[in-house]
């Protein structure tokens, strides 16, 4: 018998450090920072012995550093080991997306308000219970993260999005089983010559900057924008779809690293944020730079999938959950799992503006307003001057706060509390409209986790969570758990300050909830 036998699977810190020979504290900080497989139970964490062999063992491969790494748009081609990839996962995990930057495929965009690809693992775990196939949906799909994990599990997906851009990365995802990697490797090797070629030929480009697309100062510097543009006569030439949306979607996941602009994160000008404009860039190399870390995430992926008896299938709807969410059979989802818009107002659409008309998706910015009227919960620049909006979940607090809001800084009319009422009161009916549908696409006693954070509408807290579960209970949901998932956002807010509304000062912390609930 070898001395690893006698060392229990299940470790305590302690145990775990003196196992890979670091201090607890060297450890407890890893275990913190997601950099090293562990559990949290209750205050404690817990680590699989197994797990953390593959993890040394993926170390010692030299695939990963071991790094958390900052977030950036043309990062290096390393995701994580392949040993890593199967870990198991059980339970609630952080939803924080930064771990996904990393991660095979989830890598592939940044997406301000995506969640972990190993929450979403975690779910599946926790709800499978034996079942060897699950159907998920995720009716906010944003870039794909359930989706991708619903895939790896072997299951079979369904996603909407409404963002086109976000569409389109989340369909290039859902099908990566399909790709041939053989064929884009000799894709990419071409787009290297072509843009070398064109480049020092100077002979300008046929693609033109989109018409509609306007900006505060120039998008991209005259530099820029030339590389830009063969950039883009590249993709309009290549006739196979499939291989013109990994580029479209690697344009778009890397254009603003080379633009004027950054997100802040809300998109605004890089002199905004006292950052230097980008005269010149490597556009070719940092397109290609992505799509070479896209190529190999295919391969890995392939690879995992060859183990799966049939292959799993992601189906992705680029439109509105509210319209075409009817259309998913009748009691066939036996979990849902997503993270719709927050009530803080993030502007999606406008964040994405660049995306969606460099790409061609809108041609004018009226196209956009179509978008913004189908969102959850709409956006507060839209329904703020309209007719006053009334509650219509049976809510009598709720209504009660919302007419407190409603009474605030009257003399700024619209951009006042009546105003924001109007955007809270749209966003709680959507979240009844959601329940309404969703419990009749729901398989009964079906789980549905809706990941969703408190919010601050002039000075006043909403705890979006606990509304949406009591939103979810009038329409025939039981509440399982609230599970926080995320105890602390974006920093504290301070709530009914003198600088705000009264002289009262109250820190209010801004957390994320797991909303679990069972359907009937
Ligand atoms: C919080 S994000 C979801 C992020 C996702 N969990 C991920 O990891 O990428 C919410 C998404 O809902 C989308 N959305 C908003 N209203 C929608 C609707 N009515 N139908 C479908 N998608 C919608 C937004 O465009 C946004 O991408």
């Amino acid at each position: 018998m070898g001395e690893a036998t006698k060392i229990p699977e299940i470790l305590t810190r302690s145990e775990a450090a003196a196992f890979i020979r670091v201090s607890e504290k060297t450890l407890g900080e890893m275990a913190r920072t997601r950099r090293i497989p562990a559990q949290k139970v209750g205050r404690e964490w817990r680590f699989l012995r197994s797990a953390l062999e593959a993890w040394l063992v993926g170390k010692a491969v030299g695939e990963d550093d071991g790094r958390a790494r900052p977030i950036a748009y043309d990062r290096p081609t390393t995701a994580e080991p392949a040993e890593q990839y199967a870990l198991p996962i059980w339970g609630f995990r952080d939803t924080a997306f930064s771990e996904n930057h990393d991660r095979t495929l989830h890598r592939w965009v940044p997406w301000i308000a995506g969640f972990s690809g190993s929450f979403v693992a975690g779910v599946l775990e926790k709800v499978r219970r034996g079942r060897r196939r699950l159907r998920v949906l995720d009716p906010f799909a944003g870039v794909g993260t359930t989706l991708i994990e619903a895939l790896k599990h072997e299951d079979d997906a369904i996603g909407f999005e409404i963002n086109p851009y976000a569409a389109l990365a989340c369909k290039a995802k859902a099908r990566v089983a399909h790709y041939d990697v053989e064929m884009l490797a000799t894709v990419l090797d071409r787009f290297e010559e072509y843009g070398e070629e064109r480049l020092s030929l100077d002979m300008g480009a046929v693609s033109r900057p989109p018409k509609g697309f306007a900006s505060r100062v120039p998008f991209f510097s005259p530099e820029v924008e030339r590389q830009v543009l063969v950039c883009q006569d590249f993709i309009a030439q290549e006739t196979t779809d499939w291989i013109r949306d990994l580029f479209q979607v690697a344009f778009g996941a890397v254009m603003v690293s080379f633009s004027n602009y950054s997100y802040e994160p809300s998109l605004g000008t890089r002199a905004g944020a006292g950052k230097p404009n980008v005269d010149d860039a490597d556009v070719f190399s940092i397109v290609k730079r992505k799509l070479r870390e896209m190529h190999a995430d295919i391969v890995t992926f392939q690879r995992w999938m060859t183990r799966f008896r049939r292959t799993p299938q992601a189906t992705v709807h680029p439109v509105s959950y509210f319209d075409h969410g009817p259309r998913i059979r009748r009691h066939s989802i036996d979990v849902l799992i997503t993270s719709p818009p927050y009530l803080n107002n993030y502007h999606y659409i406008r964040n994405t503006r660049p995306h969606l008309f460099w790409l061609g998706m809108v041609q004018a910015s009226s196209e956009l307003k179509s978008i913004e009227h189908k969102s959850f919960g709409q956006f507060w620049q839209t329904v703020r001057s309209g007719p006053e909006v009334s509650l219509r979940p049976r809510l009598p607090h709720l209504v009660e706060q919302l007419e407190e809001l409603r009474g605030r800084h009257a003399e700024k009319g619209a951009y006042g509390g009546s105003g924001w009422a109007n955007y809270a009161a749209t966003y709680f009916n959507d979240c009844q409209r959601f329940c309404t549908l969703t419990r009749t696409r729901m398989r009964p006693g079906g789980t549905v986790v809706v990941v969703i954070g408190n919010n601050i509408l002039q000075g006043m807290e909403f705890r979006t969570d606990k509304l949406f579960a009591e939103i979810a209970e009038q329409e025939g949901f039981e509440t399982v758990a609230l599970h926080e998932v995320r105890k602390k956002r974006t920093g504290d807010s301070i709530l009914n300050s003198s600088v705000r509304v009264g002289t009262v000062k109250r820190r209010t912390r801004l957390y994320e909830t797991a909303v679990e609930l069972r359907a009937p």
